[in-house]
């Protein structure tokens, strides 16, 4: 599907977006193994996380749709997942095969699973083998370093891991796993990932403790809680970052989750010269949320590495837009993590740009931004990667002419509505 974009002056607008993804997929998993009802409201009916309801529900958990973002996972307690009939398929959702690998460890059954082109590329080892240390069996393509993942589970013993990488992927499939470890699970981080899976397993009531980057978990039962799930920092982004670079404008947010974790882009988008203004600030199911205002001034550039990097992880295609209005240099390091997203990020989003006159130069670990006012509306590609496609298509609100976005169906992996919440800016 081809995706038209037209520029736009100056922005007033109060806009509500999508649930969070990662919270939406915890939300099925964790109240599948909890005992009891969790009900999950603002629940994300994005490809991604339908995804994990299908496999959820191939292993044996009803999981009943009030409305598209209204669900109830009917949970069995921590033994009461059965063996799939057949595999699961995690599409396109790199969240969904990882933490799922972690809970299937935890499992006495085999099961099998796997993904779309994008996902059967992906770097699986990083769960594969601290999954394997714990007493697992998993096995792979590429000597069991890419799915299909065929994983026999059960009889696990807790392992004290430090992660390469700051993911909370890999941290939330050890924890899953610790669950059903025998003495503890300790995962170390470099640095701290999201921390929605340590949030909903200590609200649900697990024998896990956070302290510092090491997160330990014991062999825990759980009980069914309800969910509010925040709206996703991520998919707001493209509005925050829209209301920044055509300045005179306003844009509000509502109900944003503002978990620390998640908001290295808001602290990004005010060293920028952003003006952002948090209110309505409230706790829901243990994450915070709130509305957030931009108002778009004149922009400078800025340096984002080293611990800030998983703190926007999602937010980096999006970020080098605000870089290419920016005055000056926009440098991005410590980014190689963007090589293994649902496509090569840096290299999709420094080529993708370019198009529309951007100087932006992709180096080993992240990219170079030199920015500059006047593009020109291009033609471009989305790489089946939703959030190359929205990124693309908020370049095209300030080049001139049109910008056509191709293969943009993908964007509902995350972000049903876009095209809606999109075109009410133009009011
Ligand atoms: C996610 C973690 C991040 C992020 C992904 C969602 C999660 O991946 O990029 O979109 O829900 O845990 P990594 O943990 O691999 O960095």
């Amino acid at each position: 599907m081809d995706m038209i974009i037209e520029p736009i002056k100056n922005l007033e607008s109060i806009i509500s977006i999508p649930g969070d993804k990662s919270i939406s997929h915890r939300s099925v998993m964790i109240g599948a193994i909890a005992a009891g009802i969790t009900d999950i409201e603002n629940f994300l009916p994005g490809e991604d996380c339908r995804s994990t309801v299908h496999c959820i529900r191939q292993l044996g958990i009803e999981v009943e749709e009030i409305s598209p973002t209204h669900l109830q996972v009917k949970g069995k307690g921590p033994g009461g997942l059965q063996e799939p009939e057949n595999h699961l398929d995690a599409g396109n959702s790199g969240t969904t095969i990882r933490l799922l690998s972690g809970l299937l460890a935890g499992q006495d059954f085999f099961s099998v699973l796997t993904g779309d082109a994008s996902i059967r590329r992906r770097p699986m080892a990083r769960v594969a083998e601290p999954l394997r240390q714990m007493g697992a069996q998993v096995w792979g393509r590429n000597e069991g370093r890419c799915a299909p993942l065929a994983i026999r589970g059960g009889h696990l013993t807790g392992i004290s891991y430090h992660t390469p990488v700051a993911s909370a992927q890999i941290k939330s499939a050890l924890l899953l796993a610790g669950l059903y470890a025998d003495g503890e699970t300790a995962v170390t981080e470099p640095a701290p990932s999201r921390d929605h899976t340590e949030k909903m397993l200590q609200a649900f009531g697990a024998n896990i403790k956070v302290n510092g980057l090491t997160t330990v978990v014991k062999t825990s039962s759980l009980t069914a809680r309800n969910v509010i799930v925040p709206g996703d920092i991520s998919s707001a982004a493209f509005f925050l970052v829209a209301g920044a670079i055509i300045p005179g404008s306003i844009i509000t947010v509502k109900n944003v989750g503002l978990n620390p974790t998640r908001t290295g882009i808001l602290d990004v988008l005010e060293e920028m010269g952003a003006k952002i203004t948090i209110t309505n600030q409230q706790e829901s199911s243990g994450e915070l949320m709130g509305d957030i205002t931009v108002e778009g001034q004149a922009l400078k550039g800025v340096i984002i590495a080293g611990d800030l990097i998983p703190r926007l992880i999602d937010e980096i295609p999006v970020l080098a837009v605000a870089g290419a209005v920016a005055e000056g240099k926009t440098i991005i390091r410590d980014a190689t993590e963007l090589k293994v997203k649902e496509s090569n990020r840096l290299k999709a989003i420094a080529t993708e740009l370019t198009r529309f006159g951007v100087d932006i130069q992709e180096t080993d670990d992240g990219l170079i931004i030199k920015g500059r006012r006047n593009f020109k509306g291009a033609v471009c590609n989305s790489y089946q990667d939703h959030r190359i496609a929205m990124a693309c298509a908020l370049m095209g609100l300030v080049a001139s002419g049109q910008t056509v976005v191709r293969g943009a169906e993908c964007i509902d992996i995350s972000f049903p509505g876009f095209q809606n919440v999109l075109n009410s800016l133009y009011i």
